[in-house]
């Protein structure tokens, strides 16, 4: 399966009544093998307008971190949402929404296999971290911390948005993403096992 592929069964997805109350599906972007990607929550007004992800004020400090914390350019790295259409008035993704929308997410990791994913906010790291049968209590616990799993490395961050409204998490992500670079570049061209030497 292609990228492509996955993207045309999201365009008609019914899998849930979201799809009724949207505007555009989004189902992501970015390279096909994309060292890393980027998980966030869901589609805000303006991704849900341009049927982009991470377009907003959110997508703005996060494209400022991958391109000045990270040095990569947004165009290779991938980009997506646990929930591919906007659930009306940004109100919390509800458990069935996510359950109906994971498998979309789940392909998207197979065929990326990327080597590290970041997740972005409680959502996204709830989710993911369940899957890969990782323990989630907080995002304040488990954010800064790499872990292995299925020989891929799992961060979680804050989401973007709270960084927005709040100075201090903003500094919190950046650090958290200087770390993701420091580690994509110590473990460049290299197999490696882990690592708690990361952790917090
Ligand atoms: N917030 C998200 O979680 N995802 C987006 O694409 C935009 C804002």
């Amino acid at each position: 399966m292609s990228l492509k592929e996955i993207e045309k069964e999201i365009l008609s997805c019914r899998r849930c009544p979201l799809w009724k109350l949207k505007k555009n599906y989004v189902p992501g972007e970015g390279k096909e093998n994309a060292e890393i990607i980027f998980i966030g929550e869901a589609p805000g007004r303006d991704e849900d307008e341009k049927g982009r992800p991470f377009i907003g004020n959110a997508g703005k400090l996060l494209t400022d971190l991958i391109e000045n914390t990270l040095q990569l350019r947004r165009e290779d790295v991938f980009i997506t949402n646990v929930l591919k259409c906007r659930p009306p008035n940004n109100r919390d993704p509800t458990e069935e929404e996510i359950k109906a929308c994971l498998p979309y997410l789940l392909k998207q990791i197979e065929v990326i296999n990327p080597k590290v994913i970041v997740c972005l906010g409680r959502f996204a790291a709830k989710t993911v971290f369940d899957h890969f049968g990782i323990p989630f209590t907080t995002i304040s616990k488990e954010r800064g911390i790499i872990r292995e799993k299925n020989g891929k490395y799992l961060i979680a961050t804050y989401h973007p948005a709270a960084g927005l409204y709040k100075p201090p998490l903003k500094e919190v992500i950046e650090e958290d993403f200087k770390k993701i670079k420091y580690f994509i570049k110590k473990t460049k061209n290299k197999k490696v096992t882990l690592f708690d030497f990361f952790s917090k």
